[in-house]
C-alpha cells in the first residue's frame, strides 16, 4: 500500500515561508554564538569574511537545498530517493535526520537554559549576586541533575505541540507570531545597549576590522559558521522547501533568509557589545558570555531584570524556530517512510530525541566523567553533527546539485519551469560544481584532523 496515510500539508503565504525558513535559520547561533567568535576574530574583518561566504556558499547551497526539497516534495530521505530513483544518493537525506536528531538532542539542553533565565529574571534572583556568584550559580545549575532536564522537555514538549498542529496551522502560524516579535525585541535591546554610556566602544570592536587577528583558521570558521547559522547541510531546508508553493522564487527566498538571518547576527552583536564595553567587561568571553556575562551587566542597568527576562524570552524564541525545524525533519522522515501519522511520527521523534537529550544534559552533571573519544555526550553529539555530519552532507548535496542531478532538473526548479529568469544560472552552475566544493572539503578536514572548529 504506497499511498501516504496523510495528505500532504504545505505553506500557505509567502511571509510564512520566510518566517519559517529564517526561523530555521535564526537561532542560539546567531544571538548567543556569531557575537563571540566575531569577537574573538578581529571584529569587523570576521565580519566580512563571513558575509562574502554566506553569499557566496551559503546561498548556492540554500539554492541547491530549496530545488531538492521542491522537486522531491517529500522528506529529505525521500527528495532524493524520488529525484534519483534506485540510488543511493537517499543517504544524504538520511544522514540528514541523524544530524536533526543529534543536534536537537543537545540544542534542547541549551534552550532548556534559556527557560530557567526567564525566570531567575522575573523573579529577580539575579539581584546583588557578584560576578563569581553568577558563574557558581550558572554552574551549579547546569549540573544539578534535574532541573535542566525538567526544562530541556519542556522544550521539547513546546516544540512538538507546534509541530504535531502541522506546517500551516502549526510551523507557519507560530513561526509568523514569533519572527516579528523576535526583531521587536532585539531591537529593544540595541536600543538600550547602544545609548549606554561608554557604549561605542563596543560598536567599534564589532565592526572596526582587524586583519592581523584573520588566520587560515578564522577563514573556515567563518564558513563553519555560515553553515551552522543558515541551517545547512541536514536537510532542514530540502524538507522546509518540499512544502513551498510552486510559484515561490527559490533564488530570491535563499537570498531574504540568508539576509534576515546576517541582520540578526550582526544585530546581536550591535545588542551585546556596546553593554559588554559600558561595563568594562572583557569581551572575549566566550560561551559563557550569555548565561554568565549578560545577567552581571543586567544587575548594574537600570530595569536590568526587566531587560534580562526580554534577552532571555529573545534567546527562547530564536531557539524555540530553530528547534521546530529539526524536529519537523524526523517527523516528516517518520511519517512518510514508516506511512505512520504525524501524530504518532511525532511521539516516537520527540520521545526519542528526548532521551539522548536526557544524556546530553547529564553530561555537565552526574554523567561528566562518562566520555567517548575523551569527549563528553553533548560535546560528542554537537561534534559529530556540526563538524562532521553538516559540512559533509553539504558537500554531498553540492555534489548532488552540481554533478548527478540533471542540469534540466534543477534549472526547472530554479525558473518554476522557465517562468523565471536565472541569469546566475551559470555562476550557481560554477559554485555548486567546484567552489563550494573545494571549499566545504577544506573544513571537513580541518574538523576531523584538527579537532573542531567549535
Ligand atoms: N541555524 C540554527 C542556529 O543558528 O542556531 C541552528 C540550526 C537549526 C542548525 C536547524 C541546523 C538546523 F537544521
Amino acid at each position: 500500500m504506497p499511498t501516504n496515510p496523510t495528505p500532504r500539508d504545505n505553506f500557505g503565504s509567502k511571509f510564512g515561508i520566510i518566517a519559517a525558513a529564517a526561523g530555521s535559520a535564526v537561532g542560539l547561533g546567531n544571538i548567543w554564538k556569531f557575537p563571540y567568535v566575531a569577537g574573538e576574530n578581529g571584529g569587523g574583518a570576521f565580519l566580512l569574511i563571513y558575509l562574502f561566504f554566506v553569499l557566496l556558499i551559503g546561498v548556492p547551497v540554500m539554492m541547491s537545498e530549496f530545488a531538492i526539497g521542491r522537486k522531491g516534495q517529500k522528506n529529505a530521505y525521500g527528495s532524493f530517493s524520488l529525484i534519483a530513483p534506485g540510488t543511493r544518493w537517499n543517504l544524504i537525506g538520511f544522514m540528514g535526520v541523524v544530524a536533526a536528531f543529534f543536534i536537537l538532542a543537545f540544542y534542547s539542553s541549551v534552550a532548556g537554559w534559556t527557560l530557567e533565565y526567564i525566570i531567575s529574571s522575573v523573579s529577580h534572583r539575579f539581584a546583588g549576586q557578584s560576578p563569581a556568584d553568577l558563574e557558581r550559580n550558572f554552574i551549579g545549575f547546569i549540573s544539578s541533575p534535574l532541573k535542566p532536564i525538567a526544562w530541556q522537555l519542556v522544550f521539547m514538549v513546546l516544540t512538538a505541540l507546534i509541530v504535531l498542529a502541522g506546517v500551516k496551522k502549526g510551523i507557519e502560524k507560530y513561526t509568523k507570531l514569533l519572527m516579528p516579535v523576535l526583531l521587536f525585541l532585539i531591537i529593544l535591546l540595541c536600543i538600550r545597549s547602544v545609548t549606554l554610556e561608554g557604549g561605542k566602544d563596543g560598536l567599534a570592536f564589532l565592526f572596526k576590522p582587524d586583519f592581523s587577528k584573520v588566520t587560515g583558521k578564522t577563514i573556515l570558521f567563518a564558513l563553519g559558521q555560515a553553515f551552522f547559522s543558515l541551517s545547512l547541510g541536514m536537510g532542514a531546508l530540502i524538507t522546509y522547501s518540499s512544502y513551498f508553493s510552486k510559484k515561490e522564487n527559490l533564488a530570491s527566498t535563499a537570498v531574504e533568509v540568508a539576509i534576515s538571518d546576517s541582520v540578526i547576527a550582526i544585530l546581536a552583536g550591535v545588542m551585546i557589545f556596546p553593554a559588554v564595553f559600558a561595563f568594562g567587561i572583557e569581551p572575549g568571553s566566550g560561551p559563557s558570555l550569555v548565561f554568565i556575562t549578560l545577567p552581571g551587566i543586567f544587575q548594574q542597568m537600570p530595569g536590568g531584570d526587566f531587560f534580562g527576562a526580554v534577552f532571555f524570552i529573545l534567546l527562547a524564541v530564536a531557539a524555540l524556530t530553530s528547534t521546530i525545524s529539526l524536529l519537523e525533519v524526523v517527523v516528516a522522515f517518520f511519517s512518510e517512510e514508516l506511512k505512520i501519522s504525524r501524530r504518532k511520527a511525532t511521539f516516537i521523534a520527540t520521545a526519542s530525541i528526548s532521551v539522548l537529550g536526557v544524556f546530553a544534559s547529564l553530561s555537565f552533571g552526574p554523567l561528566d566523567k562518562f566520555t567517548i573519544f575523551g569527549k563528553s555526550i553533548f560535546d560528542l553529539l554537537d561534534y559529530t553533527a556540526s563538524n562532521v555530519l553538516l559540512p559533509l552532507g553539504g558537500l554531498l548535496i553540492v555534489l548532488f546539485v552540481g554533478w548527478f542531478a540533471g542540469k534540466k532538473i534543477i534549472k526547472q526548479e530554479l525558473t518554476n519551469e522557465g517562468e523565471l529568469r536565472a541569469k546566475y544560472f551559470l555562476a550557481f552552475v560554477n559554485i555548486v560544481k567546484f567552489v563550494a566544493p573545494v571549499a566545504i572539503a577544506a573544513i571537513l578536514i580541518y574538523s576531523i584532523f584538527w579537532g573542531g572548529l567549535g
